[in-house]
């Protein structure tokens, strides 16, 4: 059988990204232009900046993973983007770039799910074996998908206010810390100690569904109470103490559902997956687990890129799955 080559490009929020997959499951090469230090300054993504960075970066980028590969478009099989959800503007630009390349060389197009891209990540480190469950942890997105075989998305939990990911930018403003938050937090994190006692919403009995918000509440007014009484919070200890209320609810809703559903595999993905906490815990949890193979992908592998589109994009195509010349861009797309 003939390998397949697909290309894949991500452009639904602040990184501009081209990558080159062979048969879904191997990285020939892969780009990926970070737009953070635009946004910084403005402690959060902009919509119009990263339309504009898009253009202005996609076919560099594009020429890049094609001269990393030693690739032309005579050699690939398909084109691959993330068509929803992300910012509107920003997925445009890849849409429209995907549209004209796959109408210019005849090529087929495969529209992605950019959370299907996120799970389609751990598919470069290991062949999935399913049943199995993908925590996806990112800054729009908190969400259990149980996954029965190729394709098939069934959200079992999912979070009903902040993203894990806007949580952690959210506290870690209230810190003072740079945007993007999570990684600061995460470093101050594995310095201090959890001495502070903070909430863990466990909602209903057996939901698997998460709510952050009153956590992220809890840690303001905690900071805000202080001050009042004069007193000093130590940022490391209130940045643990975070972290540690955030990885008891994933990781035990997690475990609680693998279980329950009886899954082969547990994935990590997402930004939040890059988390150090995180990893750790869900590697100690399962690792007392004999029949569930827990996978998480390298950090490069967890935020966003165009690999995993690729990745994801290339058992779409060979399930016959293909997007039109009307393909648009959908911020709301439901996965
Ligand atoms: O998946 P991603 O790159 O973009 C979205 O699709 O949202 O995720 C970005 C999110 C941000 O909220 C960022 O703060 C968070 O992932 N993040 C982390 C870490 N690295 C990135 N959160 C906690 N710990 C980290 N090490
Ligand atoms: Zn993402």
């Amino acid at each position: 059988k003939k390998d397949l080559y697909v290309l894949g490009i991500e452009t639904s929020c602040d990184e501009t990204a081209v990558s080159i997959v062979k048969n879904g499951r191997e990285i020939i090469s892969n780009v990926v232009a970070s737009q953070i230090e635009s946004h910084k300054r403005f402690g959060g993504v902009v919509p119009e900046i990263a339309s504009r960075h898009h253009v202005e970066q996609l076919t560099i980028v594009l020429e890049e993973a094609l001269k990393q590969a030693d690739m032309g478009f005579k050699d690939l099989d398909a084109i691959a983007v993330t068509e929803g959800p992300g910012l509107v503007g920003a997925l445009l630009i890849g849409v429209n770039a995907a549209k004209a390349l796959a109408f210019a060389h005849g090529l087929p197009l495969v529209g992605v799910h950019h959370i299907a891209g996120h799970i389609y990540a751990n598919q470069l480190i290991s062949e999935l074996k399913f049943p199995l469950l993908s925590l996806v942890v990112s800054g729009g997105h908190t969400e259990l998908v149980y996954m029965k075989e190729h394709a098939s998305f069934e959200v079992i939990g999912e979070t009903l206010d902040d993203a894990a990911g806007e949580a952690y930018d959210k506290v870690a403003r209230t810190l003072k810390l740079p945007y993007p938050g999570g990684p600061h937090i995460d470093r101050l994190a594995a310095e201090g100690t959890p001495s502070i006692d903070l909430p863990r919403a466990w909602l209903e009995p057996d939901s698997f569904n998460f709510s952050f918000s009153g956590l992220k509440s809890a840690v303001i007014n905690t900071l805000h109470n202080a001050e009042q009484r004069g007193e000093v919070i130590e940022p490391k200890d209130l940045a643990a103490s975070f972290q540690a209320s955030v990885i008891d609810v994933l990781v035990t809703k997690t475990a609680a559902a693998a279980e329950k559903y009886g899954v082969n595999q547990v994935l990590l993905a997402g930004g939040v997956a890059a988390n150090r906490g995180l990893r750790a815990a869900l590697t100690e949890t399962f690792s007392g687990l004999q029949d569930v193979e827990l996978i998480i992908p390298p950090l490069s592998l967890c935020t966003d890129n165009a690999a995993m589109i690729a990745a994801a994009g290339s058992v779409f195509y060979e399930k016959g799955y293909r997007g039109s010349m009307r393909m648009n861009a959908n911020p709301g797309l439901e996965l």
